[in-house]
């Protein structure tokens, strides 16, 4: 069976092809960055258009007994659902970075653990930044970088062998960033613990994408946003998730209203609340989180198991064209081979990435418009959200990649690339 043939059979035989109709689509266009900001669920502007003219306009501040006070809660339930957590160890809001922060450092003065924060450089430069600022805040010795000879995997033995040697507090992505190699969180959480250690995952990249299970894999603290494979659009409120058991032992280090245990007595003091809400701080983003709760719901409606599902089989059907068509063209596959390692992007890279992808964002005489997205230095990254993204999207991108170099059409643009793009 040829290329073309074999991906339409496999569209045809998608049973969450369906799913490709709940969002917009601009024509003439392949989207490749949902590992950046997801699509636009149709359903979204309706809703939002309805909060905004009825709730806040109609009922104004009515609309927070009446609406508004259940939604983070709401939303946090059907995390927990999809987590496999209890929806008391979970709060949405705020940003990944701002979560990680607070649970960095209420898991640094909980002394549950010793004081030696630890990431490693496959890592989202935020998470390394956070907890540079909390040791230096703290007066902790400075954080550990496990540091590998590639972007493309981590060395587990040297992962194991610093925790060992240091225990203390993790922070990595669960799918990182650059590659979308998937760390063995089940086998590393009980090495961890083993060690006296805790790892807080950072799931950004991979829930929506991965199947996760908290109890199964013996999660204890983790955080992550929304604005990637949930479609929770831009700038949509992160989670935090810690286990029941270490929930009593951490105190928040940001003591908001909405973290008090009684915010509506207005009390002179702060008394945190007993459960995960002790992390909220402020007045929830009710417009986001409205927005993120369709989303959410989409993704519980395809289930997560049909979603990995699917999205193994795209980035197996994209790293078999990539082999064939586009390794002997000078470009090199930069995400794990082996299935059980990877998210859910695959990455190129080539002398021209930069290149090459201005040339996929522009289309050709009008003509198709393919977005990926690019990481310096080198790195082209094919973002596979299993939701909305088909077989024949990804052959028709090897396509025009090829197309590209066999005609040298990223001749056109400078190998400079400008410093701010
Ligand atoms: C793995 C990872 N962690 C953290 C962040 C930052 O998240 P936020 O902007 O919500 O703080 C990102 C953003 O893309 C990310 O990919």
């Amino acid at each position: 069976m040829n290329k073309q043939a074999l991906a339409q059979e496999k569209d045809q035989q998608d049973p969450l092809a369906k799913f490709r109709s709940y969002f917009t689509q601009n024509e003439n266009e392949i989207y490749l960055d949902g590992n950046s900001l997801g699509k636009l669920p149709i359903q979204t502007k309706g809703v939002i258009d309805n909060l905004i003219e009825e709730q806040w306009g109609k009922k104004l501040i009515r609309s927070w007994n009446d609406h508004w006070l259940a939604l983070p809660k709401r939303i946090a339930e059907k995390l927990a659902l999809l987590l496999n957590a209890l929806p008391t160890e979970i709060v949405v809001g705020e940003s990944t970075s701002v979560n990680l922060y607070k649970l960095i450092h209420a898991l640094v003065q909980s002394k549950q653990f010793p004081n030696q924060l630890i990431t490693d450089s496959l890592n989202f430069p935020t998470d390394n930044y956070i907890l540079e600022g909390i040791s230096h805040q703290l007066n902790l010795p400075q954080p550990i970088c496990v540091g590998y000879s590639t972007d493309l995997k981590a060395d587990l033995d040297r992962l194991r062998e610093t925790i060992q040697k240091t225990p203390g507090i993790l922070c990595l992505s669960l799918v990182s960033y650059k590659s979308a190699y998937c760390y063995p969180m089940k086998e590393l959480n009980a090495f961890a613990a083993k060690h006296k250690s805790i790892i807080v995952w950072d799931l950004s990249h991979a829930v929506g994408a991965v199947h996760i299970d908290f109890k199964q894999s013996n999660t204890l603290a983790a955080i992550g946003c929304t604005y990637k494979y949930l479609n929770g659009g831009p700038g949509a409120p992160a989670f935090l998730y810690v286990a029941k058991p270490l929930i009593s032992k951490l105190s928040t280090p940001i003591q908001g209203w909405f973290g008090h245990r009684r915010p509506f007595d207005f009390s002179p003091t702060f008394e945190a609340a007993e459960g995960i809400e002790k992390f909220d701080a402020g007045t929830p983003p009710i417009l986001s989180l409205a927005a993120l709760e369709i989303g959410l719901d989409i993704t519980l409606e395809a289930g997560i198991q049909s979603i990995r599902k699917k999205s193994e089989s795209l980035t197996s059907f994209l790293m078999s064209l990539i082999k064939e068509e586009l390794l002997p063209l000078g470009f090199k596959l930069e995400s794990p081979v082996e299935l059980s390692e990877r998210g859910s992007h695959i990455t190129l890279s080539h002398a021209a990435s930069w290149r090459i992808c201005q040339c996929l964002l522009q289309g050709k005489n009008n003509g198709l418009k393919i977005i990926p997205d690019f990481r310096p230095d080198k790195y082209i990254r094919l973002g596979i959200a299993p939701l909305y993204i088909g077989f024949n999207d990804l052959l028709l991108t090897v396509e025009r990649i090829k197309e590209i170099i066999l005609e040298k059409e990223f001749e056109q643009y400078d190998e400079q690339r400008p410093t701010v793009t």
